[in-house]
């Protein structure tokens, strides 16, 4: 299969997206956008007091709609979603028809140790892997439906198997 177009890369927060992006964007010559943060760019404040301030609806609506901005915007790029962009305002569907979506499947352990470690993110708060877990039970579903799904543990692997998607 030869990507082209909008590629879309969905899945938990971190799972990688970020890191990925920037890899594929040296295998591809198109934009790489981070919509996490096009809406902080936007709302000139960070995700974690958009959240606190104007609330997660809110939070929701302005992704689903800068995730329609940049696709019309763009024809070739490679765009960064947020953990949930997939999962609210039909996400999903929309960019399965719009572009090749790719989801970046990695370990609930790699995901506990990873967002463990990181204060900054609103919805993995507290107990990290209960929410880990019930971000798992209610997404899963979701990212499945994603185009190409990438499963590996291993950083290294992953890109293995991202360049052989150029070819
Ligand atoms: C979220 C993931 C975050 C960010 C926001 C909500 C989520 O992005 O969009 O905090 O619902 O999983 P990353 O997946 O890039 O961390």
């Amino acid at each position: 299969m030869t990507l082209q177009g909008r590629i879309y890369l969905v899945g938990m927060p971190g799972s990688g997206k970020s890191y990925f992006g920037k890899k594929l964007q040296e295998l591809f010559s198109y934009p790489l956008i981070d919509m996490d943060k096009v809406i902080e760019e936007r709302e000139g404040m960070e995700i974690t007091a958009i959240f606190s301030e104007k609330g997660e609806p809110y939070f929701r609506e302005m992704e689903a709609k800068v995730l329609r901005e940049l696709t019309d915007e763009y024809v070739e790029a490679i765009i960064s979603t947020g953990g949930g962009t997939p999962c609210f305002h039909e996400g999903m569907t929309y960019m399965n028809s719009h572009g090749t979506t790719i989801f970046l499947e990695t370990d609930r352990e790699v995901l506990i140790d990873r967002l463990g470690r990181k204060a900054h993110r609103p919805l993995v708060q507290g107990d990290v892997d209960g929410r880990v877990d019930a971000l798992l039970r209610e997404r899963l579903p979701v990212y499945q439906q994603a185009h190409i799904t990438i499963a590996h543990r291993d950083p290294a692997l992953m890109l293995e198997a991202i360049d052989a998607l150029k070819k």
